[in-house]
């Protein structure tokens, strides 16, 4: 699988929307690349990195100012050991190398998703790039890892409930807005688009709070063929898509 046919609703807008502020992506197909190639799967998601790393640059370049990638989910602890382990050195190295190159960059790093169960040296690998890079304005990276959708929502539910039985908020004040930046990935705008590679038509728990209107698209490659063309292709078709948001549109 190599060929990139993002999925598109309406070719037919007169006028092209402005561009994604905020694109999400689920970088899936890395266990098929590499099983393709008789490699074991560890090898496919180290070769994602390397697809992240373009990801990332081709972000900046075409003035996407947020870009969320989903490196672990809460549902990932599932695989076997091998894997877990060689997903959590992918995020050693990948911070230990990038990190410097990054903050000059101007990238702000946030990691995203529940501390519970992360080993020390991974909390403070994490406490680290986001301290370090916190003041940067050019794109904001969230690497959602120990991530889960409805973890997060459940997570601002307990602290919404904690300062209601503290006594410093009344339930009624609970709205959207709130709940919004309540959530993990709440330092970001809502994204505009959810890319998912590899074919696969589902959004596994990814952003499913803040990614209540976003645009989503399929792309027929598997992540680590992912490449700036292929961010070019889905901002492209993105930008022909009509938002209603629940009105009439244009
Ligand atoms: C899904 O492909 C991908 C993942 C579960 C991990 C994604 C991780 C990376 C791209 C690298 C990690 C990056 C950092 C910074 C830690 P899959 O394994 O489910 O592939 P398959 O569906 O083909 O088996």
């Amino acid at each position: 699988m190599s060929e990139l046919q993002p999925s598109s609703n309406n070719a037919d807008v007169a006028t092209l929307r402005s561009p994604p502020r905020h694109i999400a992506i689920i970088m899936d197909g890395n266990g098929r690349w590499a099983k393709a190639r008789g490699l074991p799967r560890a090898l496919g998601h180290k070769e994602g990195v390397e697809a992240l790393r373009r990801a990332v640059e081709a972000s900046r370049d075409l003035g996407v100012t947020h870009l969320s990638v989903y490196a672990f989910s809460t549902e990932n602890w599932n695989r076997p050991q091998t894997e877990i382990d060689a997903l959590f050195d992918l995020l050693r190295v990948f911070v230990r190398r990038d990190l410097a190159r990054l903050h000059k960059d101007g990238v702000r790093i946030r990691i995203i998703g529940s501390r519970i169960g992360l080993s020390d040296d991974i909390l403070s690998l994490i406490d680290e790039a986001m301290a370090k890079t916190k003041d940067n304005t050019r794109l904001t990276l969230n690497i959602a890892f120990n991530y889960g959708g409805r973890g997060e929502i459940v997570a601002a539910m307990q602290q919404m409930a904690r300062a209601v039985e503290a006594g410093q908020l009344k339930s009624d004040q609970i709205d959207e807005a709130m709940v919004s930046r309540m959530v993990w990935s709440g330092e970001s705008p809502d994204p505009d688009l959810v890319i998912r590679t590899s074919g696969e038509l589902r959004l596994s728990n990814f952003l499913l709070w803040s990614g209540a209107y976003a645009e989503l698209m399929f792309m027929d490659l598997w992540w680590p063929d992912f490449t700036r063309e292929s961010l070019e292709k889905a901002i492209d078709a993105y930008r022909r898509r009509d938002r209603r948001f629940g009105g009439l549109g244009a």
